[in-house]
């Protein structure tokens, strides 16, 4: 799939933002190595704390899924009723960044910040997340 196509359904995902504090809406659209997408949007709280980010909205429904081998994931956010050509990019938080070094390769793994399908950058989890905290860490 190319990143236009993840990013575009990144767009989608965003539409299901629950973000009723904040009225920052965020999509993620998640891309597994065999070519499935998993769609995630933020999700807030009353109580702020339960509230859960785009990108890790995106991560749980596809590990539930016994989902364990990903590609890319594409992330799109603006405030509600921003127009088209004014968003930002939007890179994820540090609490995201440690869920995806959880369960995707450092170097090959892909996070695509989009301001629409044409304008994108693509990092590594290792430019995001250095010197990261991962299971090797335990052994
Ligand atoms: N948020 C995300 O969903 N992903 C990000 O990458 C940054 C922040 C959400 C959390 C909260 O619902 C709102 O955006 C404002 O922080």
């Amino acid at each position: 799939m190319k990143y236009n196509e993840l990013i575009k359904e990144a767009f989608i995902a965003r539409k299901s933002s629950y973000a009723p504090f904040s009225h920052f809406h965020v999509g993620a659209a998640l891309l597994t190595s065999d070519g499935k997408v998993y769609r995630g949007c933020n999700i807030e709280s009353a109580a702020y704390t339960p509230s859960c980010c785009a990108e890790r909205t995106a991560f749980f429904k596809a590990i539930s899924s016994d989902e364990r081998d990903f590609k890319a994931i594409a992330i799109v956010a603006a405030a509600a009723n921003t127009p088209q050509d004014k968003y930002e990019y939007c890179a994820p938080c540090g609490v995201c960044r440690q869920v995806m070094a959880e369960f995707c390769d450092l170097d090959e793994f892909k996070v695509i910040l989009a301001k629409n399908e044409e304008e994108y950058k693509a990092y590594s989890l290792n430019e995001l997340i250095p010197l990261s905290f991962t299971g090797k860490d335990l052994d």
